[in-house]
């Protein structure tokens, strides 16, 4: 799909001519509004004219685009800002490209050469930059490019005060790039190189001919687009062709001894060392860079032999740092659908038609339509693809060699058939398997303010461990190998030829699975299945043979992904019930290969079962009030938070008291026992033992028990609402 630029306004500085005038002429061609900005002066920084910004917008309003000019120097950056504002409301992109030359030899450099290239290119860049930013945080978008120079980055003869400054562009970029990633503000830096006034007396006009601007625009399209993750990058970019860089740092030795002086000498004797490029390690973060220092600390005292390599290197190598990644959030990210989502991956997961039990999540005027639990995966998934993983500190690491190696999903409630959905995503721990690294991502989906559902996504990190970490977590939602005994259960169905192709349309684009050359990169014969393609079967198969298929049975899941699966192949899930929990294993039939083990799924019981089982004797209520229990226990907390309260209850049996029940949900993680409270109560129920669980059977409606004497109420009644939430979805027997 092309990129668009539509309902984006950019400001692009110095662009009356040159490169920046090739930038605006080209966002105003894909849609954005533009604010073109220039002085108009001479090259040295002198004069002034509105010539050359009028021309531009001229040229861009003629072919029918959005542009307005702004005529003043960059060193007033609230007001072209301001400008942006006034003409279109808001500001989304930001090009600091303005620019002047002052080239002397370093001797003859006055204050005056110095400080005029200072105040443009870095002061500029920096004011203009301040003056968007709270719009862009509060609005949680931002693209900004900064200008620097193959001058700065490698030096260059007469340009000491330009190359100072333009570096000073992509230090600035750095800590933008970190300050704003929470934001969704990116902050790349680009190295040009193009034909312009500025070059022309450097370069052969031939060959500043062939080096046209518009060969440097698109970079600058692709970094300021939303679907573009980099974040404080370096590019160089010119002629057609657009690199990327990074530091590299030699391996160094340590050249000082725990009891002795550290001396020039010592340096000189290892400087081979220290220089030695070969194995070199990249860093990208501070934290990378610190954390070498500390563990040279370490190994000074505890005398470990001089010239060691730090074992942190390792750690600077595989870009990991778990103490800066741990507790970092991903920007929220927010998933809308509508039934179609829903029987879209019902399709994509095997569901058909051929069984009339699939009908329920295959039509949407179905009496019990509803969306299949492990659809919970794809309201979250946004978190594992882009969600901004990429900018957490502490986690640089190379997405081509990311497997998902584990998944674990709880819901708290029915998925709902269509709505939008929030997902607040923790990076929960991060462990080092040796081979790989684990990012261990906790993603909570709220609908409003309720709590839906619960993923943590296992990401292995291919060749990133060897950081020193810790090779398991109390985090993690672990696999649990089936019983010794043969099968309970076992399923066998075919996933058809395009089954990747249909499953894909619910949001994994990975060309993985369809594209065979793609496939062919990564070491595999054909396009492969999504390892959450065979989940969803294997949780189509335990909810078909253990809850006939009530998507309200469902409590959770957990896999783990051993081996792929190809279109066509044919899906055996082995099942063993042990309680409520369901283990089983998921082999390819063809080939005997497991693909999911130590997986296993969790059912709430089954409402007829348990009243059923109450007929017998006893108070129905009393296993109604135990199932609350179970559920407060796994979502207390929460509910805490949200009612803040605690409820009495007298049950009684033909006229008489026959027990009483306390829900505490005003104190710790909440808590349902029999008897009654110690302390204040907010609100008092009595009911019949069988109005209660008509109550909650949802076979009586609370407030007509109410009217008509079945149900008394003492207390705060206006917190018997409150009280719905458990009775009506939490204790659905
Ligand atoms: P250019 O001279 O054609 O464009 C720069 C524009 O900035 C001019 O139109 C000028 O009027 C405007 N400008 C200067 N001072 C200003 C101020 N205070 N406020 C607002 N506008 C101001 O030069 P070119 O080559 O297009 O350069 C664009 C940027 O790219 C500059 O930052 C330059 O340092 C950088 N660059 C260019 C290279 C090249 O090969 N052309 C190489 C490396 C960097």
């Amino acid at each position: 799909m092309s990129l668009s630029f539509e309902g984006r306004v950019v400001l692009v500085t110095g662009a009356g001519g040159g490169l920046g005038k090739a930038y605006a002429l080209a966002f105003a061609e894909r849609g954005a509004s533009v604010v073109v900005n220039d002085l108009g002066g001479d090259i040295k920084g002198g004069g002034k004219s509105s010539a050359a910004a009028d021309k531009v917008v001229e040229e861009i309003k003629a072919k029918g685009g959005k542009a307005v000019a702004n005529y003043d120097s960059v060193e007033d950056g609230e007001k072209l800002i301001q400008t942006a504002l006034d003409a279109f409301g808001r500001i989304d992109i930001v090009i600091n490209n303005a620019g002047i030359l002052r080239d002397r030899s370093f001797a003859r450099t006055s204050d005056m050469d110095w400080d005029l290239i200072h105040r443009v290119h870095l002061r500029g860049s920096f004011l203009v930059t301040r003056a968007a930013w709270n719009h862009m945080k509060n609005q949680k978008y931002g693209r900004i490019i900064m200008t620097t120079s193959a001058a700065g980055i490698y030096g260059n003869f007469g340009q000491a005060n330009y190359s100072a400054a333009k570096l000073g562009l992509l230090g600035l970029a750095n800590t933008l790039a970190i300050e704003g990633g929470k934001y969704n503000i990116h902050c790349n830096t680009i190295a040009p190189v193009a034909g312009s006034r500025l070059t022309e007396t450097v370069m052969p006009p031939d060959l500043l001919e062939n080096l046209k601007s518009e060969y440097v625009a698109p970079l600058v399209l692709w970094l300021s687009h939303e679907d573009c993750r980099d974040n404080g990058s370096l590019f160089e970019v010119g002629a057609g062709w657009v690199g990327k860089l990074r530091w590299e740092r030699t391996k160094g030795a340590i050249v000082r001894n725990k009891n002795s002086h550290m001396s020039p000498e010592d340096v000189r004797d290892k400087w081979d060392k220290v220089c030695d490029f070969s194995d070199a390690d990249k860093i990208n973060t501070i934290g990378e860079s610190l954390q070498t220092l500390v563990s040279v600390l370490s190994q000074v005292e505890s005398g470990e032999e001089i010239g060691a390599n730090p074992t942190s290197s390792v750690a600077s190598a595989s870009g990991i740092n778990p103490e800066a990644a741990v507790g970092q959030k991903l920007p929220p990210s927010q998933f809308s659908y509508s039934h179609t989502q829903c029987i879209l991956y019902a399709l994509g997961v095997g569901m058909s038609t051929t069984d009339q039990d699939s009908l329920r999540f295959l039509y949407e005027n179905h009496e019990e339509f509803g969306c299949l639990p492990t659809f919970g995966v794809i309201i979250s998934q946004n978190a594992m693809m882009d969600g901004g993983l990429s900018s957490v500190p502490g986690l640089n690491i190379d997405f081509t060699r990311v497997l998902h190696g584990e998944q674990y999903l709880e819901l708290y409630k029915p998925l709902p058939t269509s709505g939008t959905l929030t997902s607040h995503t923790t990076v929960a721990d991060v462990l080092d398997k040796g081979s790989g690294a684990v990012i261990l991502l906790d993603v909570h989906a709220y609908n409003g303010d309720e709590l839906i559902c619960y993923n943590q996504y296992s990401i292995f990190v291919v060749g990133a461990g060897g950081f020193g970490g810790k090779r398991s977590s109390d985090k993690a939602r672990t696999p649990v190998p089936p019983p010794q005994r043969a099968p309970d259960a076992v399923v066998i169905e075919s996933t058809t030829r395009d089954q990747a192709a249909l499953y894909r349309l619910s949001g994994d684009w990975n060309p993985l699975h369809i594209d065979p050359s793609f496939a062919a990169m990564g070491g595999f014969k054909e396009p492969i299945l999504h390892g959450l393609c065979s989940f969803g079967f294997a949780a189509r198969h335990v909810l078909k043979r253990y809850a006939e298929n009530d998507p309200s049975r469902f409590k959770a899941i957990k896999v783990r992904f051993v081996k792929p699966v190809l279109p066509g192949q044919s899906l055996q899930t082995e099942m063993w019930k042990e309680g409520n929990r369901i283990h089983l294993q998921c082999k390819v039939k063809e080939t005997g290969a497991v693909v999911l083990a130590g997986a296993y799924v969790d059912l709430h019981p089954a409402s007829g079962a348990a009243v059923e089982s109450l007929q017998t004797g006893g108070l129905q209520s009393e296993l109604v009030f135990a199932e609350i229990g179970r559920r407060i226990k796994d979502m207390g907390a929460e509910l805490v938070r949200k009612v803040n309260a605690v409820f009495g209850w007298e049950i009684t049996k033909d006229g008489q008291s026959a027990s009483q029940w306390t829900i505490d949900l005003r104190t710790g993680s909440g808590s349902v026992h029999k008897g009654p409270y110690s302390g204040k109560v907010d609100v008092t129920f009595t009911v019949s033992d069988e109005d209660f669980i008509q109550v909650v059977q949802g076979k009586l409606n609370p407030q007509q028990a109410f009217f008509s004497g079945k149900l008394k109420i003492r207390g705060n009644i206006m917190l018997s609402q409150k009280l719905e939430v458990i009775l009506k979805d939490h204790a659905k027997l």
